[in-house]
């Protein structure tokens, strides 16, 4: 039988720190994670540029960009595309595309240029099974010292939800400012779940009703966090 050599896809995971790169942007030159140390970052790929789908994204995001920076959270885009078609698409979507009321959107966050796929390999965000030729819509969220946090991928077809991503990362810093988690669906002001008792006396306690918690058992516990709270530790003045 043939010989098949078959590449290893590198995958990061969840704890990982962020692999490291140094790449061209249409803002210039970027030392990754270097340059971001103190910053939240999203790290975003999109399969090709001029495509419809992506320049909804692009859109969306770059309307957003200020509510993730006031969140201390930075954008930055990827696809295997040269700098040239980036910036030919950064300057399309700002003078011609009108979408959803959004109109002369201009792209302030860099986009990577990763003709040679060293990026996208990096982060697994070339998957076969759905394109051998573009970069699947790969989003990682990575924290000021550099560490992966979130990973979501998605489709080709599927549009990112942003409003989502703006979530992941309120409640990522939420729990490591107030060492709680988050349950589903969470938003600002909602519960948040308290770790869990880690002894019988802590579980009684618990159970008994002597603490501010409302416990649904001695393993899930929530308590009150105000919105204010959550947002004057979040955002930026
Ligand atoms: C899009 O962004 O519209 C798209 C890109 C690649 C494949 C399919 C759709």
């Amino acid at each position: 039988m043939e010989n098949q050599t078959v590449e290893a896809a590198v995958m990061p995971r969840i704890g990982d720190p962020a692999p490291v790169f140094k790449a061209v942007t249409t803002q210039g030159e970027i030392n990754f994670p270097e340059d971001y140390k103190g910053s939240w970052v999203i790290l975003f790929s999109h399969p090709a540029d001029f495509t419809p789908v992506c320049t909804s994204e692009f859109m969306t995001f770059a309307t957003l960009e200020s509510q993730f920076n006031k969140a201390n959270c930075k954008l930055i885009g990827l696809s295997i595309d040269g700098l040239y078609s980036h910036i030919a698409w950064l300057r399309t979507i700002k003078e011609k595309i009108e979408y959803k009321g959004m109109k002369d959107v201009e792209v302030k966050f860099p986009l990577i240029e990763d003709i040679t796929m060293n990026v996208a390999k990096k982060y697994g965000m070339l998957q076969p099974g759905e394109s051998s030729t573009k970069a699947v819509r790969a989003v990682f969220v990575i924290d000021p010292k550099g560490v992966i946090r979130t990973i979501i991928y998605y489709p080709l077809s599927l549009g990112r939800n942003f409003a989502e991503l703006y979530r992941v990362v309120v409640a990522l810093q939420t729990a490591d400012a107030f060492s709680i988690a988050t349950p589903a669906d969470w938003q600002p002001g909602d519960d948040v779940i308290v770790p869990t008792a880690g002894s019988c006396g802590v579980a009684k306690e618990r159970m008994d009703g002597k603490t501010d918690m409302t416990c649904h058992d001695w393993f899930f516990c929530t308590k009150k966090l105000d919105k204010e709270k959550v947002l004057s530790t979040i955002l930026k003045k």
